[in-house]
C-alpha cells in the first residue's frame, strides 16, 4: 500500500525559534526575548535568529525546491498584537505575504496560533495562570483567522503545552501547573469555536502535544502494557492523557478531578480534525515515567540532544494515539538534532540524519499498511534554529544556518528528504 497518494509531506518550524525581527516593524518582545542571559546556553538570544522576517523569501524557495507540500509554522502574537486591542499592520502583512507565497509555490500552509513565544505583555498581567490570558488569546486568534482563513485551512492552537506549563522558562516563573493548564485547556475549546465560527474557508482544526510513546519490549513489556504507559496518568502533565482525554474524548482525567469540571469538558472539548502529535522517539517505564528506561542500553544510538533513538517509535506512536483517539493522524513534528558543520568541500553531510529519517518513515508506513490513517509526516526543522534553552548549538534543521551571515546551505539530508517526497516514499525501500 504504501503513502496514500496526497500524503502531506513537510516540514515545520516556531515563529520565536526562526524569525529574529525581535523589534521590527512594531513588534513587542515575547518573553523569550527578555530572557536574562545565564537561562540560555552561551547566552544566546532569539532576538535575531536566522531572521526568517528578512530571508523569509529565500526559505519559501528552499521549500519549493526541496518539493514540499506543506509547511508548518507558527505565529508571533506579539507581531500581530503589540499590546493588547492594538493590531499592528505590518505585522499581519509579513504572514499574509508568506502565505501569499507558499500557495503560489503549490505548498499547503499550515498554522500553529501558540507556539510558547508569550508577548511580554500577556505574561505581565498573569500569563496562562490568569483567566485574563484565555481571553487575549481569543482576541488575537480571531484577529489572525479574519485575516488568513481564505486560504489557510489548517489549524493548530497549541504547540505541545505540556512544555509551557511545567517548565519556568517559558514564563520566567513557576506555575500553578493545574490552573495554567485549565485556562490552557479552555483557551483551546474556545479557539476552536472562534477559528470554526470566523474561517472564510472550511477549517481543519487540532491540537498539537508533545508526544509520549512507549514501545513494546520483547519478553518484558507486550503491547497491552506499552499502550498503557503511552497514555499513563502517572506523566501528570507532561503526558499526553492529561490534555487529550478532556480535550478529545471529553473524559476528565483521574489527576485532573479537582480542577476541571463537567461544565468546563462541554467548552474544553470540541470536534478535532485529526489527531497531530510531536514525537521523536519512544520511552519504556516499566512502573512509572523517570524510572529506568528499559529501552536504553549503553552506547546506545543517540542524537546531540542526548535523545535515543528507538526502533519503531512513529509506529507505535500513531497506532496507539489512532487507537484512542480514532482521528485521522498527522505528525506535527519529529526529527534528529545533529553535529553538522560545513564541510571542507562545502556541504552539510548528515548521514546520521538520514539515516533516521529512513527508520521513522519504514515506521510510518507500516502503520499506514495496517490501516492507521496517517495523512502528514511534518520534519523538525526546515530551518536550524534557536533550540530554546539549549540556543543556537543545537542544529536540527533540513536547511543549515550560518548564523553570522545568515547563509542557509542544503544538508545532504533534504536532498535525501526531496527525493523521498519525488518518489512518495518510493525510494525508502532502495535500503530495506
Ligand atoms: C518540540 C518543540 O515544539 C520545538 O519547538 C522544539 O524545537 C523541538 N521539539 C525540538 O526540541
Amino acid at each position: 500500500m504504501g503513502f496514500p497518494k496526497e500524503f502531506l509531506w513537510g516540514a515545520a518550524t516556531a515563529s520565536a525559534q526562526i524569525e529574529g525581527g525581535w523589534d521590527k516593524d512594531g513588534r513587542t518582545p515575547s518573553v523569550w526575548d527578555v530572557l536574562p542571559a545565564d537561562k540560555i546556553e552561551n547566552g544566546d538570544s532569539p532576538r535575531e535568529g536566522c531572521n526568517h522576517y528578512e530571508h523569509w523569501r529565500e526559505d519559501v524557495d528552499i521549500i519549493k525546491r526541496l518539493g514540499l507540500k506543506a509547511y508548518r509554522f507558527s505565529i508571533s502574537w506579539s507581531r500581530v498584537l503589540p499590546r493588547r486591542g492594538e493590531v499592528n499592520p505590518k505585522g499581519l502583512q509579513f504572514y499574509n505575504d508568506l502565505v501569499d507565497a507558499l500557495l503560489e509555490a503549490g505548498v499547503e500552509p499550515m498554522v500553529t496560533l501558540f507556539h510558547w513565544d508569550l508577548p511580554v505583555w500577556v505574561a505581565e498581567f498573569g500569563g496562562w495562570d490568569s483567566g485574563e490570558a484565555a481571553i487575549a488569546f481569543l482576541e488575537y486568534v480571531k484577529v489572525v483567522v479574519d485575516a488568513l482563513s481564505d486560504r489557510v485551512r489548517y489549524w493548530f492552537t497549541f504547540n505541545e503545552p505540556q512544555c509551557f506549563v511545567t517548565d519556568v522558562t517559558n514564563e520566567g516563573r513557576d506555575h500553578d501547573v493545574k490552573r495554567a493548564g485549565r485556562n490552557v485547556m479552555l483557551a483551546h475549546g474556545r479557539a476552536v469555536e472562534v477559528i470554526r465560527t470566523y474561517a472564510h474557508k472550511s477549517p481543519l482544526v487540532g491540537f498539537a502535544p508533545m508526544g509520549m510513546c512507549a514501545a513494546p519490549v520483547p519478553g518484558v513489556m507486550d503491547e497491552a502494557l506499552a499502550k498503557e504507559m503511552t497514555f499513563s496518568q502517572a506523566a501528570g502533565a507532561m503526558g499526553m492523557s492529561w490534555w487529550l482525554d478532556p480535550i478529545i474524548l471529553g473524559v476528565i482525567p483521574e489527576p485532573l478531578k479537582d480542577t476541571l469540571s463537567e461544565d468546563d469538558i462541554k467548552t474544553i472539548c470540541q470536534p478535532h480534525d485529526f489527531f497531530a502529535g510531536n514525537c521523536y522517539f519512544a520511552v519504556n517505564y516499566l512502573k512509572r515515567p523517570g524510572r529506568e528506561n528499559l529501552l536504553a542500553f549503553p552506547g546506545m544510538p543517540k542524537s546531540a540532544t542526548g535523545w535515543p533513538v528507538t526502533p519503531a517509535c512513529l509506529y507505535w506512536f500513531t497506532k496507539f494515539c489512532w487507537e484512542r483517539y480514532r482521528l485521522p493522524v498527522i505528525i506535527t513534528e519529529n526529527g534528529f538534532a545533529n553535529t553538522d558543520f560545513i564541510m571542507l568541500d562545502g556541504k552539510v553531510h548528515d548521514p546520521q540524519r538520514e539515516d533516521y529519517i529512513r527508520r521513522v518513515l519504514a515506521d510510518l508506513e507500516k502503520a499506514i499498511d495496517e490501516g492507521v490513517p496517517v495523512f502528514g509526516y511534518l520534519h523538525w526543522s526546515l530551518l536550524d534554529n534557536f533550540e530554546w534553552t539549549h540556543g543556537f548549538d543545537i542544529r536540527f534543521g533540513l536547511v543549515y544556518v550560518d548564523y553570522k551571515t545568515q547563509k542557509r546551505t542544503i544538508k545532504d539530508s533534504a536532498l535525501f528528504y526531496a527525493n523521498v517526497i519525488k518518489t512518495n516514499g518510493g525510494c525508502l525501500t532502495e535500503l530495506k
